[in-house]
């Protein structure tokens, strides 16, 4: 189902204006090719420099800005989403490769007025401080509910070992994951 969007501000940081004012978003090859992307249940046609990752595709092609770039070498999680319900970090994957697939954002989660429980619980929990790695933690976390991961507060932290977060807000998001799973 495709949420009412948000103002496309409303996930920008200055430090993120910034970062994407230095960085070049796309090779430059001269050749493009044509697909079709499903996000957020909305089909959307890209003509695009091959080469282009999922990520640069959301962000600067589609301006869904809630999906972060930090590292762009898959070692941060910032840019988590959703593949096929399965977690991707979206810095990683070719956006040429995903046609066919169903692609969910935090955009495509839940909005301002119909927040997905797990945004709930950051919010309840104060899960995020900057804020910059939140929407790939609240992406990594909601995807966790539906896979094997043990009950305990350790097994969350290595379940979501691949989303860093460098103002040390672990102990209050796996307290929202918790929640949410009812194991708090
Ligand atoms: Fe993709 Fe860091 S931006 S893992
Ligand atoms: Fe700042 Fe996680 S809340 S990086």
């Amino acid at each position: 189902m495709h949420h009412t969007a948000s103002p496309p501000d409303t996930y920008d940081t200055l430090e993120e204006k910034n970062h994407r004012a230095n960085a070049t978003s796309s090779p430059a090859s001269g050749v493009t090719i044509s697909f079709e992307l499903n996000v957020n249940g909305t089909i959307h046609t890209l003509s695009l420099d091959p080469r282009t990752t999922l990520l640069d595709a959301l962000r600067e092609h589609l301006h869904l800005t809630g999906t972060k770039k930090g590292c762009d070498h898959g070692q941060c999680g910032a840019c988590t989403v959703h593949v096929n319900g399965r977690r991707v970090n979206a810095c990683l994957s070719l956006a040429g490769t995903h046609e066919g697939d169903a692609i969910t954002t935090i955009e495509g989660l839940g909005g301002v007025d119909s927040l997905h429980p797990m945004q709930a619980a950051f919010v309840e929990c104060d899960g995020y401080q900057c804020g910059y790695c939140t929407s790939g933690q609240i992406m990594s976390a909601v995807a966790l509910l539906g896979e094997p991961v043990g009950p305990h507060d350790a097994d969350v932290r290595e379940a979501m070992s691949g989303n860093l977060c460098r103002c040390g807000a672990y102990q209050n998001i796996v307290a929202a994951i918790q929640c949410v799973r009812g194991k708090a």
